[in-house]
């Protein structure tokens, strides 16, 4: 039987073992997807006896990512452009694979929920220099973004993050967020706000065209405030929970050897564990 698993510290709100453990039936596949806590001491030694422990390899979360991604063997494009991992498996020889499938389930939901984005005349705005921020900012420039400004509340960070990308990336001033939606086709919140338990995000959109496309990463809620004062005004809406649904494809192929599908009843199946 093939198994894989999630890692983190805490675990025990992952959403992973639902979308795969979906997967898994829906596919007939007798193979297990597990949730386990590790320690941040632990972690190089849980790597070490992965295979040890029956497993194919394993999704990585908070706060694991970037150790993850310097402690396997070979990592993947996606993985260097963002320096951290989020799925790891086992190959022949043993050796570990790092990836990062974030990018690919960002940029894959992005595709799907508002085809033609990507309006190079018009200028992309993301929100945020954290993780999320790093690999949505790799997918949108390789998928060929010319103008992008990059707001965050510390500009030293994303002055960090828009040099390690060289030329394309401009940043601007967080406290002139609400102007800086003029002409943009594409607004992105890569920050935690808006979140549950987090502050609200104070953005006017009164300067944002009507048939921009705005996404936001947050997924609890659902539709954000940001979401719905967007979905009020025009615009074309993503959702955060497109981007985990996504990101979960690469893996299951991986590890189980069948492409799955994001289907309705799959993103059904977690709404309504979101809403427990
Ligand atoms: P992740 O790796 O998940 O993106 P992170 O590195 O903690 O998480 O990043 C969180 C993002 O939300 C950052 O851009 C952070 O801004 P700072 O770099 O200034 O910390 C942003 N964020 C969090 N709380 C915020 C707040 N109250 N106001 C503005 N931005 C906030």
């Amino acid at each position: 039987m093939k198994k894989a698993c999630v890692i983190g510290w805490p675990i025990k709100h992952s959403r992973s073992p639902l979308i795969h453990g979906y997967w898994l039936k829906e596919h007939r596949i007798e193979g297990r997807y597990e949730k386990v806590a590790v320690r941040p001491e632990e972690l190089a030694a849980f790597l070490e006896s992965l295979a040890a422990n029956g497993f194919q390899g394993c999704n990585v979360t908070v706060p694991h990512k970037q150790q993850a991604f310097a402690l396997a063997d070979i990592a993947h494009d996606e993985a260097k452009a963002v320096g951290a991992a989020n799925t790891l498996w086992l190959d022949e020889e043993g050796r570990l694979h790092a990836d990062n499938t974030d990018i690919y389930g960002f940029m894959s939901h992005l595709d799907r929920s508002a085809p033609g984005w990507n309006d190079r005349e018009r200028s992309v705005v993301l929100l945020g220099a954290g993780g999320a921020a790093r690999a949505i900012l790799s997918g949108l420039l390789k998928a060929g973004v010319s103008q992008l400004r990059l707001l965050n509340r510390t500009r030293e960070r994303a002055e960090e993050l828009a040099a390690s990308f060289g030329a394309g990336v401009e940043v601007g001033n967080w406290a002139n967020r609400d102007k800086e939606l003029a002409g943009c086709g594409l607004l992105v919140n890569a920050t935690s706000l808006g979140m549950e338990g987090s502050p609200p995000l104070e953005l006017s959109l009164d300067a944002l065209p009507k048939d921009a496309v705005v996404a936001d990463i947050v997924y609890a809620p659902l539709e954000t405030a940001l979401l719905a004062r967007a979905r009020a005004r025009g615009c074309r809406i993503v959702d955060g929970l497109g981007m985990l649904l996504h990101q979960a494809v690469p893996g299951f192929e991986r590890w189980f050897g069948v492409r799955p599908e994001v289907s309705d009843e799959l993103r059904a199946l977690i709404v309504a564990d979101l809403k427990r």
